[in-house]
């Protein structure tokens, strides 16, 4: 293969087969980096050696499909090339085949410069010629291998479920196939294989796992695809930590085959701290966490700043990010996301010509208090203001250890401290190629209070199970019922989530009811898993983790298009098989469908 010629193979006969990846003209000699997946090998046509396949090599442009027969030679000493694992030999032609021809292309696998994205995926072919997308897709193949091999050598069978089914709520819209034979009636492409994995585990299967593909109509974004892949596992009998015990094999696993070492056990963080900490249920640890400061101010400096005396005031350091310039302060703001009365002081230096007179003491404290503040850190403030808060007594979630009104400030300190830390990404230096910082985050809330529905909603999904001892309060305080829910998060990337189910048909329904579903909501939407449940259920939990999003952070990549060979763009669209796409009428008739035009 074209990759793999060394200094050893000199003297042998062979042929190599692939594309003219680049073609140096210099009259006499003709040289063609041939490549294929291995690599590439410099070809010489010598037109005083073989006048004849000299001639016919001018012909050759970019992108051709050439045979080449010809000898292996060790290159001169001031030809050989250092950077690529074939340079010190070169393959002297005396045979070429023309293979295939290519008209001249849109861009070049070969090209320095990237084409723009919409060219890339429209031409997804000549895309994944190019190196960087070939060692994307080759590593996916490794990880995935890896992960499946794990798997089955912790005893887990992987079985197929169906792709279509009936919808199972995951949070977003189902992707629809009518059926002709019953008109009227709809498939869903499954959202995940939840429901399924669950029956298995009544089947007797008592460790499952399915490399699967799944679907979601959703808002896309770098991280999210309308199809995507999961790794699937469910077992019985299991306490959370021998579902994390599992995930960390496999991970260690597929970690290993991407050539990085990873540390088991992962840290395990409450999911309220979290939030106290990092303002977010994934926390990227190789930022610092942010901190509570408001007890470095007097109550008189908090009023003279109009900061909410009775909410956390939140300081976010970055580290190393140096002076800022006045123009810089002021991009800091845009970043700036309130989610409900909080507000933001750009930077501590506001604060202090704010106030000069108690500001170093406050400096003093608060360099204290977040545990040593260099002179180039940059040091935000987000805090609440003074009318925020002010409902939040009557609040369904009030009574929360975090309360609604102190969440939207830690949530809005969150967001901010991720997004300073990526524009500033180039002058603080933590995030390393390499540095993989896992964390198990675990005792999420069961509920989470819809606003605009004023009701509540899983925050994990419905077949999650309650705490033993939270379990009183399903009816009573909802707000306080706390999940047997996981979930694993990588560099503030969520990469898995998981639970314990309900395995007890009568707990599995008063959940339903707790979500607002009637018995006979209930009955009709899920009655055949509410009878399965009755038939001698194991207790049962698992997990499923994104491998996009595994093998994206692993590539380097910074959207989980880099990682799969034909995504979609943010509008769900296949540019180079143009889907979707109108079908004929007489498809539609036989389905019994008619398009109704959007207004
Ligand atoms: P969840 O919905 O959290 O859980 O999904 C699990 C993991 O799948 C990945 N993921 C996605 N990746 C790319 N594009 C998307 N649109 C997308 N949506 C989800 C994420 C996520 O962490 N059935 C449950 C799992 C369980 O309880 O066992 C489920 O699907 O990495």
């Amino acid at each position: 293969m074209n990759g793999e010629l060394r200094l050893s193979d000199a003297g042998k006969k062979v042929v190599l087969m692939g594309w003219v990846n680049r073609r140096r003209d210099l009259g006499q000699i003709i040289f063609v980096d041939l490549r294929d997946r291995t690599g590439v090998t410099q070809v010489v046509f010598n037109h005083e050696l073989n006048a004849a396949v000299h001639e016919k090599a001018e012909s050759l442009r970019n992108e051709f499909v050439i045979a080449a027969i010809g000898t292996v030679k060790r290159r001169d000493a001031d030809t050989i090339n250092p950077n690529v694992p074939t340079g010190e030999v070169e393959l002297v032609v005396e045979e070429l085949r023309i293979l295939n021809v290519s008209k001249p292309l849109p861009f070049l696998p070969s090209d320095t410069v990237l084409a723009n994205e919409e060219m890339r995926l429209k031409y997804r072919y000549i895309d994944l010629r190019r190196d960087a997308m070939q060692s994307n897709i080759e590593l996916r193949h490794k990880v995935a291998l890896a992960i499946r091999d794990n798997l089955a050598s912790q005893g887990f069978f992987e079985i197929e479920t169906p792709f279509m089914t009936r919808s199972t709520p995951e949070g977003a819209r189902d992707y629809l196939v009518p059926s002709r034979v019953q008109p009227g009636m709809f498939y869903a492409l499954p959202q995940s294989p939840q429901l399924f994995k669950q029956i298995l585990m009544i089947s007797g299967f008592d460790k499952y796992f399915q490399i699967v593909r799944c679907f979601r109509d959703e808002d896309l974004r770098a991280d999210r695809q309308p199809e995507f892949t999961q790794i699937d596992l469910e077992m019985s009998y299991p306490q959370p930590e021998r579902v994390w015990e599992v995930v960390e094999g496999f991970l260690t696993a597929a970690f290993k085959a991407a050539g990085h070492e990873i540390k088991t056990p992962f840290l395990r963080m409450d999911f309220d701290d979290a939030i106290r900490q990092y303002g977010i249920d994934k926390p990227d640890l190789r930022l610092p966490a942010f901190t509570d400061v408001k007890d470095c101010f007097a109550p008189a400096d908090l009023e003279q700043l109009a900061i909410n005396k009775d909410l956390p005031v939140i300081a976010i350091r970055i580290p190393h990010v140096g002076e800022l310039s006045r123009k810089e302060r002021d991009d800091i703001k845009p970043l700036f996301v309130s989610k409900g009365g909080a507000r933001v002081f750009e930077d501590f230096k506001r604060i202090e010509t704010k106030f000069p007179e108690a500001s170093a003491k406050v400096r003093e404290k608060v360099r204290d208090k977040t545990g040593g503040l260099a002179a180039d850190d940059l040091l935000v403030l987000v805090v609440g203001s003074v009318q925020s808060g002010a409902s939040a007594d009557t609040h369904p979630a009030s009574k929360r250890k975090v309360t609604p009104a102190e969440m939207a400030i830690y949530a809005s300190a969150g967001l901010l401290r991720v997004a300073l830390a990526q524009k500033y990404s180039d002058r603080h230096k933590l995030f390393q190629k390499g540095d993989y910082r896992f964390l198990w985050v675990t005792n999420f809330p069961m509920f989470e209070y819809d606003e605009a529905d004023k009701r509540w909603m899983a925050a994990h999904h419905p077949f999650t199970s309650p705490h033993d001892e939270d379990m009183d309060k399903l009816e009573t305080d909802p707000a306080m019922v706390r999940a047997l829910a996981y979930d694993v998060v990588l560099n503030g990337t969520e990469l898995g989530s998981g639970s314990i189910r309900i395995h007890r048909q009568d707990v599995q329904s008063r959940i339903f009811h707790a979500l607002g579903m009637t018995e006979e909501e209930a009955r009709a939407r899920f009655g055949f898993f509410l009878e399965a449940l009755e038939y001698g259920t194991p207790p049962h939990g698992g997990i499923a983790l994104g491998l996009d999003r595994i093998v994206m952070i692993l590539a380097g990549a910074d959207s989980l298009r880099e990682v799969i060979p034909f995504p979609k763009t943010a509008a769900a669209k296949d540019l180079m098989m143009e889907a979707p796409t109108p079908v004929a009428d007489g498809q539609l008739r036989e389905l019994g469908i008619g398009v109704v035009k959007k207004a």
